[in-house]
């Protein structure tokens, strides 16, 4: 176990959104969510440093990790005035500390053991470090005799030291005492005129003290600075979880058009067919049939249900063995029993379906009044014929029927048949009557 720091006090400018940065989506929960999820099994209640919009992303982290410390840094002088805000929550001994940034999704848990895994007593700090496609503005690390000897920050660096690809990740691991230490002795004299996290490496050094480092995937330590980047690591992430499903044996034949969340989970055996969306909180037990451009979201689903095409289904809902959910269906928080149909233009919200019940075209749950959302209650092998209306709160017993057209706005106990029809009216030879009526009046006009 390591206390973790993880930074996200910054403004975000170049995101120009007026949601903070880490509480942008990636794959359906935020960057900021990522990284807690990466070092949950080293610290499941990090330290999380926050500033800017911070009563935003505290309450939004709050809904998901309710353990997590929060420290205010304002204002924002820099990744190692950050750090230094925390230091009343790490231990001044030799245990490792973590640090690492709320924009970096991807990072994984094993690369931060790793670097973890490097610090002791003799080597009191260690930097991930990486090697980009383009160095650009890293901060370069110079490395010396197998060790680091210093991060330069490319805005203060020589020419000769831009020319060095190996860049620093912004992940650092330290012990607590060396971060007591030697925070409070940074300096803000430097381009940026902020307190750099990087310093720490020439410090450490100049206690004749060694410092480590490991490397990282350019994909893993990518940081989300702009909308364009966010919208790069969404790409590469989808790849990924696609990938991860495809290889517990789901059927994707179109993957590149199927769109998934951090969580979804389909059973070895499922068929997901193009131009589907799972947003969070989808998961079939068994194997399912996804038919395309369906939209999934919190829905538990059991072997054999058939999906789509054009389905939508909405949190809160669960789907029994053989569930039949057609086209242009939307289901919302409703329990469907084993073998019920609901195949064509229906909405169905709030609601219960009975094993085997048929919901014929264009059913709809009436399910709110404009204050409150009311139930419906259909019983097992019910038939409710097309185009019905039921105003909710109502119950229609098992092996009811309901009429075509009807409203159904009082309970219809078990076996009976309920029917509203308006008037029947007939008129023979109508329609040449009254074209001719017409025409006769246009001669007149
Ligand atoms: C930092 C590193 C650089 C590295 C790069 C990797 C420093 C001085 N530089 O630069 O060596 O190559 O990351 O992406 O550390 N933050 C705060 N408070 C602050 C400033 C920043 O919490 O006062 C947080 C930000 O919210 C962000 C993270 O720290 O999550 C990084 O800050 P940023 O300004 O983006 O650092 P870079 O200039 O990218
Ligand atoms: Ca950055």
């Amino acid at each position: 176990m390591s206390t973790c720091v993880i930074l996200a006090a910054g403004k975000g400018t170049r995101m120009r959104s007026p949601l903070p940065k880490v509480l942008h989506p990636l794959g359906g929960r935020t960057l900021i969510n990522h990284v807690i999820a990466a070092v949950s099994i080293m610290d499941p209640d990090p330290i999380i440093v926050t500033g800017s919009q911070a009563d935003l992303v505290e309450a939004d982290i709050k809904k998901s990790h309710q353990g997590c410390h929060f420290v205010r840094q304002e204002p924002q002088l820099g990744t190692g005035h950050a750090v230094a805000q925390a230091l009343n929550h790490i231990p001044n001994d030799d245990s490792p500390v973590l640090i690492l940034f709320g924009d970096t999704p991807l990072i994984n848990t094993k690369t931060l053991e790793n670097l973890v895994s490097l610090v002791s007593k003799e080597t009191p700090l260690a930097v991930l470090t990486f090697t980009p496609d383009d160095a650009g503005r890293y901060g370069r690390v110079i490395i010396q005799d197998g060790a680091v000897e210093r991060i330069r920050e490319a805005k203060d660096a020589t020419q000769e030291e831009l020319a060095c690809q190996l860049c620093n990740a912004g992940v650092m691991a330290a012990t607590g005492r060396i971060l007591h230490d030697l925070l409070p002795l940074l300096s803000d004299q430097n381009a940026a005129g902020e307190y750099y996290l990087t310093d720490l490496v020439a410090l450490v050094r100049g206690k004749k003290l060694k410092v480590g480092f490991a490397s990282a995937e350019a994909y893993e330590v990518a940081g989300v600075n702009a909308q364009m980047e966010l919208a790069v690591l969404e790409a590469y992430y989808q790849q990924m979880r696609r990938k991860e499903l495809m290889d517990q044996g789901v059927c994707m034949p179109h993957p590149e058009t199927v769109f998934v969340s951090y969580d979804t989970s389909l059973a070895p055996g499922t068929l997901v067919e193009s131009h589907c969306v799972f947003a969070s909180g989808v998961k079939a037990v068994g194997p399912v049939h996804i038919r395309a451009f369906s939209h999934l979201e919190g829905v538990q689903l059991q072997a054999g249900c058939v999906v789509g095409p054009y389905a939508r289904i909405r949190p809160g809902s669960e789907l029994d063995t053989d569930v039949r959910i057609g086209n242009f269906v939307e289901v919302k928080k409703t329990k469907v029993s084993s073998g019920a149909k609901i195949n064509h233009l229906s909405y169905i919200g709030d609601a219960s379906v009975g094993a085997k019940a048929n919901i014929g075209a264009g059913t709809i749950t009436c399910n709110y009044d404009g204050y409150q959302k009311y139930q419906t209650v259909i019983g097992e092998q019910a038939f409710i014929g097309s185009n019905t209306l039921l105003i909710a709160p109502v119950n229609v017993g098992a092996r009811a029927y309901t009429g075509s057209g009807t409203v159904v706005g009082q309970d219809v106990p078990e076996g009976a048949l309920a029917v509203t029809r308006a008037q029947w009216k007939l008129r023979e030879g109508w329609s040449e009557a009254f074209q001719q009526r017409k025409s006769h009046k246009g001669d007149d006009v």
